[in-house]
């Protein structure tokens, strides 16, 4: 890389090449920062202070910093670029435990702990300081498990032909890498007492060792979906100590305890008036409720947002087109990296097709008005069966959506906030997610919320003195909904892969 700038990364030491001119956004977030308001420069949330380099103020800087914290170093990362050597300072990773600009509060504990969102593609882990909240150190990983199979089914598949001690093997056996890598990189004296693991139920089974058949055919009932624990010896790990290991429970069906640690994070389960949480990945994954009753279910969008099964799909790295808008009747495309676009990812895709259809070249059908091909910047293009596929994943979601709120007993207008989980939800922008009817509520509703899943979990860290992490007096307010059995569910589908027409909302 001979463009490469070198970034030091305080409080964790740690040193990272990356391209130069690389936005600083891509850069935290494949390091495990959150960025809270999907780096709209919104939310303060993604603050940097700069300790060597220079990072010019921007626009979105003197909004949201005082003279004295621009003076003092401070910078929005989600707005600033990598152009020369820079070392920094996370404001997330220092401040106990944050989301949009709240500092939880936590009753301190004795020694570390370890939280763990493991994801089918992507796990991230972190270490904390249990008396301060401070995270010690980060690491991040592709699953690999993905070496059988990219999808949840395929690694069902894989389980169901004789494969499941392997995938336990293998996932197993990465974690327990992984943390071993935590605690060097921490150096220190502090012992471990804990870890909490939150993913979806096939990575909970597929974790445990619990035979995933029953989730292979219908009615897709987990077997055993609970509260898993285990002593880190039992899992092939040699930790000092000998720390308590917790798979936190599911809430049924296809939605995982990274749904359930998304509740915990959002504080959904406190709400007075009906709020909704969205996880916008392969399987879609909908929370809608209050602190009364919730409704959950998980919805097969196809793995769109995502970038696959999309010609020129990609997920959402260096030369993929993220951001896509019209300026002076003329398509603009923000590509990852600063580097020439090679693919399209999920934010992407969203944009791209709600720019068709304000320059009405996507039809409210779905159908290109011109070709079959669609070009954005050389050489990434889209297909009719592109749009297709993204009319699939997101009927399949605002279907679900409208469902659980009729279930609820609520109508669409009074959701009072939409909770946007995970990295699409923090890339997705929220006027183009309303345009092409993917969530239909008005932007000022939708709150992009970061990584809930890895927040829930080190909430979970926190409160391990009060209860043993089954979360039985929540787990009995939910209710799961299974979509494909509700009777209008087909017509609502099909009424929802249609495009909104026009750009005026419709509440
Ligand atoms: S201001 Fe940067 S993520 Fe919100």
């Amino acid at each position: 890389m001979s463009e490469a700038v070198r970034i030091e990364l305080l409080p964790l030491g740690k040193k990272l090449a990356v391209q130069r001119g690389a936005p600083l956004q891509d850069v935290l977030f494949a390091q495990g920062v959150e960025f809270p308001c999907g780096g709209r420069g919104r939310c303060k949330g993604c603050r940097i202070k700069l300790l060597e380099g220079s990072l010019p103020v921007t626009s979105e800087d003197e909004q949201k910093l005082t003279r004295a914290e621009l003076t003092a170093g401070w910078r929005l990362a989600c707005r600033a670029q990598a152009t020369g050597d820079l070392k920094i300072e996370l404001a997330q990773w220092e401040a106990a435990i944050l989301a949009d600009e709240s500092v939880f509060a936590f009753r301190p504990q004795e020694g570390w702990g370890v939280a763990v969102d493991l994801g089918t593609t992507t796990i991230v882990a972190q270490l904390l300081d249990l008396r301060t909240g401070h995270v010690l150190a980060v690491q991040t990983a592709l699953n690999s498990q993905a070496q059988h199979g990219a999808d949840i089914m395929s690694r069902v598949e894989f389980a169901l032909a004789g494969g499941l001690a392997e995938l336990v093997r293998l996932i197993r056996q990465q974690i327990g890498g992984m943390i071993t890598e935590l605690l060097a990189s921490a150096g220190g004296d502090g012992e471990l007492k804990n870890v909490v693991i939150v993913g979806n139920t096939v990575m909970h089974h597929l974790f445990c060792g619990i035979s995933v058949e029953p989730l292979s055919h219908y009615p897709f009932v987990p077997a055993n979906d609970g509260l898993q624990i285990f002593r880190a010896n039992e899992l092939g790990w040699n930790l000092s100590g000998n720390p308590t290991v917790r798979f936190l429970p599911c809430l049924g069906g296809f939605v995982g305890s990274d749904i359930l640690a998304g509740i915990l994070a959002t504080k959904l389960h406190a709400s007075e008036l009906p709020v909704a949480l969205l996880d916008l990945g392969t399987n879609g994954e909908i929370v809608v409720g209050n602190r009364q009753k919730m409704l959950c279910a998980s919805t097969a969008a196809g793995p769109a947002f995502e970038g696959a099964r999309i010609s020129m799909g990609m997920r959402a790295a260096t030369g993929a087109i993220s951001e896509v808008h019209v300026q002076d009747g003329q398509l603009r495309c923000h590509v990852l990296g600063n580097v020439p676009p090679r693919g399209i990812c999920g934010s992407g895709l969203v944009d791209a097709v709600a720019s068709g259809l304000d320059l009405g070249l996507v039809l409210p059908a779905g159908k290109l008005s011109a070709n079959q091909e669609w070009t954005l910047e050389p050489p990434v293009s889209l297909t009719q069966w592109d749009i297709r596929e993204l009319q699939l994943a997101k009927g399949a979601i605002a279907a679900g959506v409208r469902i659980l709120v009729q279930h609820w007993g609520a109508r669409m207008e009074d959701i009072v906030r939409v909770y946007l989980a995970g990295a699409f939800g923090n890339y997705i922008r929220r006027s183009s997610a309303r345009r092409i009817g993917l969530v239909d509520f008005p932007p000022e509703k939708i709150q992009a919320a970061g990584n809930t899943a890895l927040l829930g979990a080190k909430l979970a860290l926190f409160s391990l003195d009060e209860h043993d992490g089954s979360y039985s007096d929540l787990r009995k307010k939910i209710r799961h909904i299974s979509l494909n059995e509700d009777p209008g569910f087909h017509e609502i589908y099909v009424e929802q892969m249609q495009f909104p027409d026009g750009t005026a909302g419709r509440f």
